[in-house]
């Protein structure tokens, strides 16, 4: 599996894996557009031997008071690729995206019925909240919301 930086050329295979992984919540074309073109995000993905993109991360930045806050925006895999230890890479490589750029506070929601999600950042060092965001997914579906402080 090879991992790298996503680019516009990966638009459209981008958003086939959104749709593929959130039937009822990937993100617009336009959204992924902007997301590889922006500064202030990181998308990596994750290609297979054949060069189909099988997973992929997207991160945002943004200044909460002073200091710059990272947030994991959209993490998927797809079915067939599940459990082999992709996703854990595709984090690493956004946390250390996250440290070059000075950032040391990351923060993401995950939807409450989602355990296999929350038991998979709870692995990687991520901390529940009380923060409890209603009806934040398009089923009416409430957010957690996760933290974790990078060293
Ligand atoms: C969540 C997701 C990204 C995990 O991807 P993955 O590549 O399978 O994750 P990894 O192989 O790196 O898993 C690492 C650990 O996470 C946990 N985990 C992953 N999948 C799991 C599952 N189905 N059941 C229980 N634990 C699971 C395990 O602790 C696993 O460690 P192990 O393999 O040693 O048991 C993937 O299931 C996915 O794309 N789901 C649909 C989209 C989604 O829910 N994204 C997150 C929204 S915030």
């Amino acid at each position: 599996m090879e991992y790298c930086k996503a680019n516009l050329l990966d638009l459209f295979a981008l958003e086939r894996l959104e749709e593929a992984c959130f039937p009822a919540e990937a993100f617009s074309r336009r959204l992924i557009k902007n997301l590889l073109i922006n500064t202030k995000s990181a998308v990596f993905k994750a290609t297979e031997p054949t060069g189909k993109i099988i997973g992929n991360i997207i991160g945002t930045t943004k200044k909460e008071n002073s200091a710059s806050v990272g947030r994991i925006f959209s993490l998927c895999v797809l079915a067939g690729h599940r459990k082999s230890g992709v996703a854990t890479r595709l984090v690493q490589l956004l946390e250390e995206e996250f440290c070059l750029r000075n950032i040391r506070k990351i923060r993401l929601e995950v939807s409450t019925l989602n355990n296999v999600a929350r038991t998979f950042y709870e692995r990687l060092g991520y901390q529940m909240t009380s923060d409890i965001l209603p009806r934040f997914y398009h089923d009416g579906t409430d957010a957690m919301v996760m933290r974790k402080y990078l060293s």
